[in-house]
């Protein structure tokens, strides 16, 4: 299983613990770019991003916003390994996936926990990664919700019976005592990784109960 370090609960001094992460063997990092419309909170946009520099990690940017085209636009230009967009933010989830295609980035969609996994059937075949979130999105240090782990069931059947590419992510309250149940190929960890002082030591937990 692959690990991708939420940065958004970090605290002061930012670009220092942007750099100490980024000195780790964490597979990914997680952007999560929140505008305060589709979620309450704001986090970075194209102007405020200050840390690109340290990043010499393969991104998974987390669109949390309502206007995904413009944050599609601002965020592909970090070349992202991944860019994913809410499936609750799009009345027009093709034309979305139609647009990243254009920015030569993976597409994934991800789904909020009430929200079933049949409503991405039509679109399952056309993208690299699916986010399942096991909290409400919009803060860190969120409790998991366990009802996200028959949704990735469900989506591995899927993948299975339809011969899909797509990844499986899981994104919200992870630490090492639920990875493993999650059964998701990618996990986003953010609290667990970020509230220690030795990144590293809390990855290699991951990775050790994973
Ligand atoms: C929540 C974000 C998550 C969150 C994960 O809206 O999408 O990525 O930061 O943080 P933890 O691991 O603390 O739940
Ligand atoms: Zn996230």
């Amino acid at each position: 299983m692959k690990i991708s370090a939420s940065i958004l609960g970090m605290k002061d001094d930012f670009e220092e613990h942007v750099k100490k992460l980024s000195e780790t063997d964490i597979d990914y990092i997680h952007l999560d770019i929140m505008d305060g419309i589709f979620v309450k909170e704001k986090t970075w946009t194209k102007e405020n991003i200050c840390f690109t520099k340290y990043l010499n990690k393969p991104l998974d940017v987390h669109l949390m916003v309502k206007d995904v085209y413009s944050y599609i636009d601002a965020f592909s230009l970090l070349n992202p390994e991944f860019i994913t967009f809410h499936y609750e933010a799009s009345n027009d989830v093709d034309s979305v996936i139609d647009y990243i295609k254009t920015k030569n980035t993976k597409i994934g969609i991800s789904i909020n926990p009430d929200t079933k996994v049949e409503n991405l059937l039509p679109y399952l075949k056309y993208i690299d990664l699916v986010l399942v979130m096991s909290v409400i999105p919009g803060k860190g240090g969120q409790i998991f919700q366990n009802k996200s782990i028959n949704k990735i069931k469900e989506l591995k059947e899927i993948k299975k019976q339809n011969k899909y590419k797509y990844l499986i992510e899981i994104d919200g309250g992870i630490n090492d005592q639920n990875i493993k149940s999650t059964g998701a190929d990618i996990a986003v960890v953010g609290s667990f990784i970020t509230e220690s002082t030795n990144y590293q030591n809390q990855i290699d937990k991951l990775r050790k109960n994973s």
